[in-house]
C-alpha cells in the first residue's frame, strides 16, 4: 500500500528539493502546497486586492479555480486554467501568500484539493500544516528545519538561479516576517506535530536528508 509522507517546516529549510527527490525515489507524487497559496496570492496582487480585506479575499476564492495536474509525478498548479509556473516564485508573492493564508476562507478553499491529491496514497506533501491538519493520518511525518542564516543563504541562491535576485537583507526581513506569521497565526500554524520526526538540515546535504528520511520510511 502506498503511503502518505508529510514534510512541514519553515521557508528555506529545504522542503521542496528534499520532497521532490524523495517522491522521485519512491515513485510517489510530489505536492507543493505552498504553490497553492502562492497561486492565490499571485491573483490577489494582480487584481490589487488588499491582503487584509478578509471579505474581498473570501469573494476572490469563490470566483477562483485552482487545479492540480500530475505531470510526471509533479503536481502542477493551474490558476483559472493558467499554468502559473515560475511567476509565483518571487519574495513578494511568498509574503502575500503568508499573509492571506492566515484566513479561514483561503485555507478552506484549498483544503479539499490537497486531500484529493492524497486520496490514493503515494504522496509526498510539503507545507506548513501537512501533518497537523491536512493529513493528520499520514503514515510518516517529518519536520524539516535549518538555522536562519543557512535558510536565508539557500533562498538567496534559489532566487538568483530562478532569475529573481533579491538582497540578502531583504530576504532576511521577509523570512523573519513569514516565520512569525506562519507560526503565530491562529489557524493551522506551523508547528512540530507530536508524532513528527524533526530533522535539522543545517549541516546536511540534500542526499543526506533524503537518505535519512528513506532509512526511516523503508525500515519502520
Ligand atoms: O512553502 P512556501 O514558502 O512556498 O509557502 C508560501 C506561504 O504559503 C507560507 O509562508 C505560508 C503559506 N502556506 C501555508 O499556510 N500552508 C501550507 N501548507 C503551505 C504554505
Amino acid at each position: 500500500m502506498k503511503k502518505i509522507i508529510t514534510i512541514d517546516g519553515p521557508a528555506g529549510a529545504g522542503k521542496s528539493t528534499v520532497s521532490k527527490a524523495l517522491a522521485g525515489k519512491l515513485g510517489y507524487i510530489y505536492l507543493d502546497t505552498g504553490a497553492l497559496y502562492r497561486a492565490l496570492a499571485y491573483k490577489v496582487l494582480k487584481d490589487k486586492i488588499s491582503v487584509d480585506d478578509q471579505s474581498a479575499l473570501a469573494n476572490m476564492c469563490l470566483r477562483t479555480t485552482v487545479t492540480l495536474k500530475n505531470i510526471n509525478g509533479l503536481m502542477k498548479v493551474y490558476l483559472d486554467g493558467e499554468d502559473v509556473g515560475e511567476k509565483i516564485r518571487t519574495e513578494e508573492v511568498g509574503l502575500a501568500a503568508s499573509q492571506i493564508s492566515t484566513y479561514a476562507a483561503v485555507r478552506e478553499c484549498l483544503l479539499q484539493l490537497q486531500r484529493e491529491a492524497g486520496a490514493r496514497g503515494g504522496l509526498v506533501a510539503e507545507g506548513r500544516d501537512m501533518g497537523s491538519v491536512v493529513f493528520p493520518q499520514a503514515d510518516y511525518k517529518f519536520y524539516l528545519d535549518a538555522r536562519m542564516e543557512e535558510r536565508i543563504k539557500r533562498r538567496h541562491t534559489e532566487l538568483l538561479e530562478k532569475g529573481n535576485p533579491a538582497e540578502y537583507q531583504s530576504i532576511q526581513k521577509d523570512m523573519l516576517t513569514r516565520d512569525e506569521q506562519d507560526k503565530q497565526r491562529q489557524l493551522s500554524p506551523l508547528k512540530v506535530s507530536a508524532d513528527a520526526i524533526v530533522i535539522d538540515s543545517t549541516n546536511l546535504s540534500v542526499p543526506e536528508v533524503v537518505g535519512k528520511i528513506l532509512d526511516y520510511v523503508l525500515t519502520k
